[in-house]
Parts: C-alpha cells; sequence; structure tokens
C-alpha cells in the first residue's frame, strides 16, 4: 500500500477543531488497510501570525509544495482584524493558492436525502440536488493589479480592485469544467457579467470557443451571474456543472451551500495544471471559514472538511473506491440521524463535532464489515 505525504493546514477558529475529525478518519483508514498517510502538520493563517508575524512561513509554503496534497481547516477571525492588509490570516491562503497554481476550484454542492428537510429551501426543489461549482481561483479580481487606496486632493480615499482575466486563464478553467460535465450530466452553465464587464465579455467568448472547438457532445449555456444567482434559489436542479470567475464563484458557492443544508456541508478541491509526471498539485478545504461565533464550542460541524478528504482521496490519489466508501460512510451517518446543531431540524437529537465525526467513523466500519 503506498504512503502519501499529506500536509495538515487547521488554521483558526473551527479548522482545528474539524481538522481533528479528519485526523481520526485518517487514522481509521490506515487501520483498516484503505490508504496510509504520512502527515506533517503546520501553521497558517492567525496561528501562523501569532508565531512567525506573517500568515505563511517560507518553510510552510516549501513544505506545501512538497506535500502530496495539503488538508487546510480554516483561517481568519476577529484576534486579527487589526493586522496589516498584507499580512491578514486570508492572504496566507491566498498565497498557497497562487503560488501552487491551484486555479480550478472544485465546490460540489449535494443535497444528502437526509438532508433535504434542512435546506434553507422547499424539500421538492432540493432533493437529490447534485451541482459541481467550478471557480477560477488564481486570477479576477482577488488579484488583478493596482489593488490600493489613495488619498485625493481633497482628503477623501479613492478605492480600487482590478479584475483581470486573459484568454489562457479561461481557456485552462473551461477545459476543467467541460472534461468534468463529460463524466456527470454533459450540462456545462458559464456565469460572467458580459453586459457590463469587459473581463466578462471575453469570459463569454473564449468559454464559447472552446466549446465549439472541443466539446460539440457537452452542452453549453451562457447565464448572467446575478440572473444565476437566483436560479440557483429558484431552481437549483437545473444546473449541473457552473463555472464561473473567482469572485462569483465564492458568492454562488456560499448560496449553493445553503441549498444543501449548511455551509458546514461544502468540501472543495483546489487544483493545479496537470505535470508531466501525470500529478498536480493539490489543496483541500471546506468552502466555510473560521466561523468565530462558534469556535471552541464544539458547535462545528466537520463533514465539510472531511469530504475534503474524500475529495483528495479522489482527485489527489486515485483512490476513488476509498473516497466513494467515506462519502458513503457521510451518507449513511446523516441517515441514521446524526446531526451538527447547523443541520438539526426541531427535535433531531444533536451532536458535536467530535461526536458527528464519531457517527462518520462507525459507518465506515460498518461499510467495511
Ligand atoms: P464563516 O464561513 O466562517 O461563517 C459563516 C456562518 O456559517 C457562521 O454563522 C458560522 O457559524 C457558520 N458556519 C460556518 N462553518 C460552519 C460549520 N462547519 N458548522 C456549522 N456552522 C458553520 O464566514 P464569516 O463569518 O464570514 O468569516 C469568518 C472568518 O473566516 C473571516 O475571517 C473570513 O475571512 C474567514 N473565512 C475563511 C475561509 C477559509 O479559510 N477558506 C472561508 C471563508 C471565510
Ligand atoms: C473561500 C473564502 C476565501 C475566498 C477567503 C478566506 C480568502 O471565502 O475560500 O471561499 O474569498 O476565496
Ligand atoms: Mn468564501
Amino acid at each position: 500500500m503506498p504512503t502519501y505525504k499529506l500536509l495538515l493546514l487547521p488554521g483558526d477558529g473551527i479548522g482545528p477543531e474539524v481538522m481533528g475529525q479528519v485526523q481520526t478518519v485518517i487514522g481509521v483508514l490506515a487501520e483498516t488497510g484503505i490508504a496510509t498517510f504520512e502527515t506533517e502538520t503546520d501553521l497558517v493563517g492567525g496561528a501562523a501570525i501569532d508565531a512567525h508575524g506573517k500568515p505563511l512561513a517560507d518553510a510552510t509554503l516549501a513544505r506545501a509544495d512538497a506535500a502530496d496534497a495539503i488538508l487546510l481547516g480554516a483561517v481568519g477571525g476577529p484576534k486579527w482584524n487589526g493586522v496589516a492588509y498584507d499580512i491578514r490570516p486570508e492572504a496566507g491562503l491566498l498565497r498557497l493558492r497562487k503560488d501552487l497554481g491551484l486555479f480550478a476550484n472544485l465546490r460540489p454542492a449535494i443535497c444528502y436525502p437526509a438532508l433535504a428537510e434542512a435546506s434553507a429551501l422547499k424539500r421538492e426543489l432540493v432533493e437529490g440536488l447534485d451541482i459541481m461549482i467550478v471557480r477560477e481561483l488564481t486570477g479576477g479580481v482577488y488579484f488583478g493589479e493596482p489593488k490600493e487606496i489613495t488619498t485625493l486632493p481633497d482628503g477623501s480615499k479613492r478605492a480600487v480592485d482590478t479584475q483581470v482575466y486573459t484568454t489562457g486563464e479561461i481557456e485552462r478553467i473551461a477545459h476543467v469544467a467541460f472534461d468534468l460535465a463529460r463524466k456527470r450530466s454533459g450540462r456545462v452553465a458559464s456565469a460572467e457579467k458580459n453586459n457590463v464587464m469587459k473581463s466578462g465579455v471575453l469570459w463569454k467568448e473564449v468559454v464559447t470557443q472552446v466549446h465549439a472547438a472541443h466539446y460539440a457532445d457537452v452542452a453549453l449555456e451562457h447565464v448572467l451571474a446575478d440572473n444565476c444567482a437566483m436560479q440557483l434559489v429558484r431552481r437549483p436542479k437545473q444546473f449541473d456543472v457552473l463555472v464561473t470567475d473567482n469572485l462569483f464563484g465564492d458568492v454562488l458557492s456560499d448560496v449553493a451551500a445553503m441549498l444543501t443544508g449548511s455551509l458546514g456541508m461544502l468540501p472543495s478541491a483546489s487544483l493545479g495544471a496537470v505535470d508531466a509526471r501525470g500529478t498536480r498539485k493539490a489543496l483541500y478545504e471546506p468552502v466555510h471559514g473560521s466561523a468565530p461565533d462558534i469556535a471552541g464550542q464544539d458547535l462545528a460541524n466537520p463533514l465539510a472538511m472531511i469530504g475534503s478528504l474524500a475529495m483528495a482521496l479522489r482527485y489527489s490519489f486515485g483512490l476513488g473506491e476509498a473516497a466513494d466508501l467515506l462519502d458513503g460512510a457521510i451518507t449513511d451517518a446523516l441517515a441514521g440521524g446524526a446531526r451538527t446543531k447547523d443541520i438539526a431540524g426541531d427535535g433531531a437529537k444533536v451532536l458535536g463535532t467530535a461526536g458527528m465525526g464519531e457517527a462518520v467513523v462507525s459507518a465506515l466500519r460498518a461499510r467495511m464489515r
């Protein structure tokens, strides 16, 4: 059985709490002979600021670069509200994404059968929901220059963020979306705002070209991003693969999260380009943040973090069956009534973070018997 090198970056707030459950699951995977991981743990975000004065030490970046995959909990929190913009906790995560070239962020929004009632929408709108949001992650307004606040002659200020996309950046994310669609229902929706943004005009043009040149078998639909947000709430099952830019993808994935019951349910994979050896850099993290309002209270839902490990098994290690097993264990735990507070309906027995982790582990063991 090969051993994979995993770098664990628990981060801040609920990050270490949900990562703790993943470490338990990793132990069970090893003990039952499914997969062995050599894990290292390091600091990112506010925890790294406290230790090193910056949110990502160079040595940590080097470790991340050398790992087969990275698992990250969450970064940020009110404790670091006052730090300089360039060294805020979130900057550590952005540097990891940018410097490792993790341009393709896959955010699957699945409504588990047992959670149809936990969704913010009516059961019939979300039952069977399975959307794959493909968010461009290393371009757009997150990284465009200039990005600054300047003072005008009258003493007032002017803030600038710059939305930039090149043909190459749009082409490669479009390929990821179309390739995924081929393995799913064969449909892609591309969201931008070509009615007001030049980057939207180019986005639509390039996605259309990539489609025409390589993916005639896939159905492509263009949708304006504001309408897309509305459609996600109106009739979400019309979407299968949804490809969009960095900022729209951030917002639309939080919307999609609530269709599944909670932000605590959405895992993600951030993938780089496939290299000559057929491998790619990858970071796996929940879509949610450090949730300062519930941190340290054993209230966080660990399923997004555990689901992120399942994505690592699938996308980094070619362990599709093990990933199915773990996803199946999550399904079984929920079907058996396991609920953290965020997904509990009236009268449900509520488990803490560790309790939910245990429910997944026992479901995993049961599936392996
Ligand atoms: P958040 O995602 O941390 O929390 C939003 C709401 O969802 C909160 O009410 C929280 O309690 C709830 N929630 C989130 N995850 C949950 C879970 N696993 N179980 C149960 N409930 C959960 O977003 P925020 O409050 O806007 O941001 C807090 C901090 O996190 C900020 O510093 C932000 O920059 C950072 N953040 C980090 C990441 C990341 O590390 N990838 C992602 C988003 C936000
Ligand atoms: C996310 C987060 C990050 C983002 C922040 C923490 C930088 O919201 O991963 O969704 O905006 O990309
Ligand atoms: Mn976000």
